[in-house]
């Protein structure tokens, strides 16, 4: 493994093997066990969109191995005048170990991959979010003891949360359903792949995605750079939405999960967001453990 620029590219023992490195992680740093892996080593970052979660255990994940984590924001980089990438990449090699970045074009991840020479992890595109992903299986696994013959259900926008789920979830053995609104379907190229290779379910029934489901999980109607979608999102997704019926709909032991930021009354209640909140909150802790994880692994 060189990159992780999209799950697709794992195999499944890789996946797995960040899986229980992160959890030995978690267990070392739970026991004040120290684990200076990346000493001397340095992680640019690179921020095209905001971020709480992944800026701050990438950074704090970083200086745990006892390396250096570099928050390099578009706004004050030369990216941000129009240097093309693959200059830039060129350049950040000489001086780095690693980069994570965070942008809109999956694209501009793979073409940081082409032209440098440093490990590119991807910190979130349009099609895709592998960081969290690994943090959302991790979390089903601590929670489920094992993810083979589960059914995770995702109910919201086919985009980059969507498409991730789908892989990894397929590639750990689960089962997948999707419920969105016509027009707003995973990347076809992922949908294919699926039906190829596990059980994928596409509908646009909330109800029959999350009847027996073990796990729920939904993300934001509008995306980061889709803001001024706001008003016709709303009217598409209205009903798509983990509330007590999904809920009821679903196994009566399901977890739920949120990737973070949650729009509380839109993709998910107040209510059942709260009775959750013990899992989501595990799930954005484990951002920090499944990441030192990916960074030992490409970085060591
Ligand atoms: N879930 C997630 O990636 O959060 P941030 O946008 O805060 O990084
Ligand atoms: N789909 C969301 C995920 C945020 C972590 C977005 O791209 O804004």
């Amino acid at each position: 493994m060189k990159h992780l620029l999209k799950l697709a590219d794992l195999s499944a023992e890789e996946i797995f093997s960040i899986l229980n490195l992160a959890d030995q992680l978690k267990y070392e740093r739970k026991n004040g066990v120290d684990h200076p892996h990346l000493k001397g080593k340095h992680l640019g970052m690179i921020f095209q969109k905001s971020s709480t979660r992944t800026r701050v255990s990438f950074e704090v994940g970083m200086h745990e191995l006892g390396g250096q984590a570099l928050f390099l924001s578009d706004r004050d980089l030369q990216i941000g005048r129009g240097e093309p990438i693959r200059d830039t990449v060129r350049v950040l090699s000489r001086y780095l170990d690693g980069i994570m970045i965070r942008t809109f074009s999956q694209q501009d991840v793979e073409d940081l991959a082409k032209y440098g020479s440093i490990p590119i992890i991807n910190g979130l595109t349009d099609y895709c979010h592998p960081c969290q992903v690994l943090a959302d299986l991790m979390t089903i696994r601590e929670y489920k003891g094992s993810l083979k013959g589960l059914k995770l259900c995702f109910i919201g926008d086919g985009n980059n949360m969507a498409n991730s789920l789908i892989v990894g979830g397929i590639k750990t053995g689960m089962k997948v359903s999707v419920a969105c609104p016509d027009g707003y379907r995973p990347d076809e190229g992922v949908v294919a792949w699926a039906k190829e290779n596990g059980d994928l379910q596409i509908t646009s029934d909330v109800l029959a995605a999350a009847e027996g489901a073990d796990v729920l999980y939904t993300d934001v109607w509008a995306s980061m750079g889709q803001e001024g979608e706001k008003a016709v999102r709303e009217a598409a997704f209205k009903g798509f939405c983990i509330d007590k019926k999904v809920l009821g709909a679903a196994d009566k032991e399901a977890m739920v999960l949120h990737c973070l930021p949650a729009h509380r009354g839109e993709e998910i209640t107040e209510e059942a967001f709260e009775s959750h909140a013990e899992e989501i909150f595990d799930e954005a802790e484990n951002r920090l453990h499944a990441q030192k994880a990916v960074l030992v692994k490409l970085l060591k």
